[in-house]
């Protein structure tokens, strides 16, 4: 039996399959390509030494979805595709909708009929929209502010109304926090294209001389430098609580909901001075005004993963800044240099 990977050649999805493949599992990868390359699948068997079954298809494609689920015995999926930038999805915003639920619309449809009914979604922290505090639990109340996190909040609320009608699902929705780093090899790592939204990327950038200084966006938020405070995860550490969230996925029904995070908030400046000390290189900066729609504070309180998945973050900021320098500095260009 096999495990369906959407979004499967993607910053977090291909992460993932290393880690899945590590543990042994059977898998098939679609993608649609419309943000990652055909080569992130090289890169992967030179990590793993296993080379992946893969499908090119979009999910608004039914009939080439099913293809895939006719061809295989797929038992489960980890639903990572998606488009997931927040400045275009106001631009775009039919776009946005239309490609995430009508996508997880027919994914649904198929699992069902193909009696495959455990699902593991990539949420995201956005769904608390401004918090009224931190650190953040499972059932703070949720909103919010742009079409892409809307989709997640939909694909969230569907998801628990399939439960609902059907009791032999099994839904974990997993909230994550802000993912950085890449593996430690260095072969795979995140790709933006174009000028990056990310605070992350955009230090590589600087650091590797793509680009002259960081725009600190506002230091006059209520934290302890004035700076933003985010949760930054190593994107390792997140692929492997999806492992977690298949196992018990494989063994309970119903819907649940966790929060994968570090628990520990830090500062841009924070950041800035950790990729430093990671890397020994100087990262320029400039305080300039807030980015429209930012928050104070955002972390999370990740007891629950610990609790009922098995899970915590292993990798401390230092090892974050660490590998994703790596991967900066070994592909200047992402996947096409
Ligand atoms: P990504 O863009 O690198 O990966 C998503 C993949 O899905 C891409 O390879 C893309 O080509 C594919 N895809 C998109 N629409 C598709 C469609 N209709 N059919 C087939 N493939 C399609 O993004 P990521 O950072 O790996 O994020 C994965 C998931 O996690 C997304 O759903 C994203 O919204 C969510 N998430 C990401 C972050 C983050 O900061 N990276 C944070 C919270 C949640
Ligand atoms: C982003 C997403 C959000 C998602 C979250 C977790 C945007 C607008 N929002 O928000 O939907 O839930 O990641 O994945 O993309 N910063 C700078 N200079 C920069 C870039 C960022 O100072 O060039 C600051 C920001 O103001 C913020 C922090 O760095 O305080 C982190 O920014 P970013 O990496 O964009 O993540 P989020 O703001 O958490």
């Amino acid at each position: 039996m096999s495990i369906l990977i959407t979004g499967g050649t993607g910053f977090i999805g291909s992460h993932t399959i290393v880690e899945l493949l590590a543990a042994g599992r059977e898998l098939v990868v679609v993608d649609n390509f419309c943000n990652s390359k055909p080569c992130v699948l090289d890169r992967i068997e030179q990590i793993t030494g296993k080379r992946v079954k893969f499908y090119e298809v979009d999910l608004l494609d039914y009939d080439g979805l099913e293809k895939v689920f006719q061809e295989n015995e797929i038992d489960s999926c980890i639903h990572f595709a998606g488009l997931k930038a927040v400045g275009e999805s106001c631009a775009q915003p039919l776009r946005y909708y239309h490609n995430n639920l009508t996508g997880t619309f027919n994914l649904c449809a198929l699992l069902s009929k193909y009696g495959a009914k455990r699902i593991v979604f990539s949420s995201s922290a956005t769904v608390y929209g401004n918090p009224a505090s931190v650190p953040i639990r499972e059932d703070f109340p949720l909103s919010t502010t742009n079409p892409y996190g809307e989709t997640k909040l939909m694909i969230e609320r569907i998801l628990k109304d399939i439960y609902e009608a059907d009791h032999e699902w099994s839904v974990s929705i997993l909230r994550y926090f802000n993912p950085i780093g890449a593996h430690s090899s260095g072969l795979i790592g995140e790709d933006p294209q174009g000028i990056p939204n990310n605070l992350l990327p955009y230090i590589t950038q600087v650091a590797s001389g793509k680009r002259e200084f960081l725009s600190v966006f506002g230091n006059d938020y209520n934290t302890h430098d004035g700076t933003g405070v985010r949760d930054y995860i190593h994107v390792v550490d997140l692929a492997r609580a999806h492992l977690k969230a298949i196992e018990l996925a494989e063994t309970v029904t119903g819907v649940d909901y966790f929060n994968i995070g570090t628990g520990t908030g830090y500062s841009v400046l924070d950041i800035v001075n950790a990729y430093e000390k990671a890397t020994g290189k100087k990262i320029p900066y400039k305080i300039t005004p807030r980015r429209p729609g930012d928050i104070d504070m955002c972390y999370a309180d990740p007891t629950k993963a610990y609790e009922k998945l098995g899970w915590r973050a292993q990798y401390g900021i230092e090892e974050m800044c660490r590998d994703a320098n790596n991967w900066q500095m070994k592909n200047p260009n992402g996947y096409d240099s």
